[in-house]
């Protein structure tokens, strides 16, 4: 069953509580995206925010870490409420280190890849995660392009997934709307983040249920 995680960088941020309510019954995870300024060219939001949204929906806090030295900061947003973490491949030396770590917090860990890193360079901690992000997009603003050259990556997550049996999600996250969706979906992808495609319509429940027509 196909899953859509709304991604709140779109949101308007003076009422986001009220923004998660206007989406919340149609989906199945709200997307934080978490910038530093450092591993990305944009600043976005930290643990306070996500302690602060936690108790306004029941949905999974799925946090998207784009962030340098994420082993730093992983208990500090468990603390604040998230259900899943995910640090990107190019992020950190220790990415076992780093998966471990979440997992010891008691939050399901995910890894991310950008478009220009390969699958195989996560293959080893492929058993480990509950997630795998493929981004589709270069990480740091919303509202880009999505990159085709990255569907083959999908596929061969999900080969990956059917030969040995892993456990993860294949998550998407960058320029996905109703005219690019089928592509990720038919190549494998089980979650969608959308930001721009959902928040910056007036009826989010018809963005939502456009993306979700596109694949049928
Ligand atoms: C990009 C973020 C995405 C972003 C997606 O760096 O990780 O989650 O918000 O935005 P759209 O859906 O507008 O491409
Ligand atoms: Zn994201």
């Amino acid at each position: 069953m196909l899953k859509i995680a709304p991604s709140i960088l779109s949101a308007d941020f003076s009422k986001l509580g009220d923004e998660i309510k206007d989406v919340e019954k149609d989906v199945d995870y709200i997307h934080v995206d978490v910038m530093d300024g450092h591993f990305v060219p944009n600043i976005t939001i930290g643990p306070l925010i996500v302690e602060s949204i936690r108790p306004i929906t029941q949905l999974p806090l799925d946090v998207h870490l784009m962030i340098e030295n994420p082993e730093q900061y992983v208990p500090a947003f468990a603390k604040a409420g998230a259900d899943i973490i995910s640090v990107h491949q190019e992020a950190t030396p220790h990415l076992h280190r780093v998966i471990q770590q979440i997992k010891n917090e008691g939050v399901k860990p995910g890894v991310v890849i950008n478009p220009a890193t390969p699958v195989e360079s996560i293959m080893p901690i492929l058993g480990d995660v509950d997630l795998v992000l493929v981004m589709t997009v270069n990480p740091g603003f919303g509202g880009q392009s999505f990159i085709e050259s990255t569907l083959s990556k999908i596929k061969q997550l999900k080969e990956l997934k059917q030969q040995y049996n892993y456990h993860y999600e294949i998550e998407v996250d960058g320029g996905v709307k109703p005219e690019t969706a089928k592509a990720c979906v038919d190549a494998g992808a089980e979650v969608l983040v959308a930001g721009s495609a959902i928040f910056n319509h007036s009826n989010r429940q018809e963005a939502i249920n456009a993306i979700k027509d596109s694949i049928d």
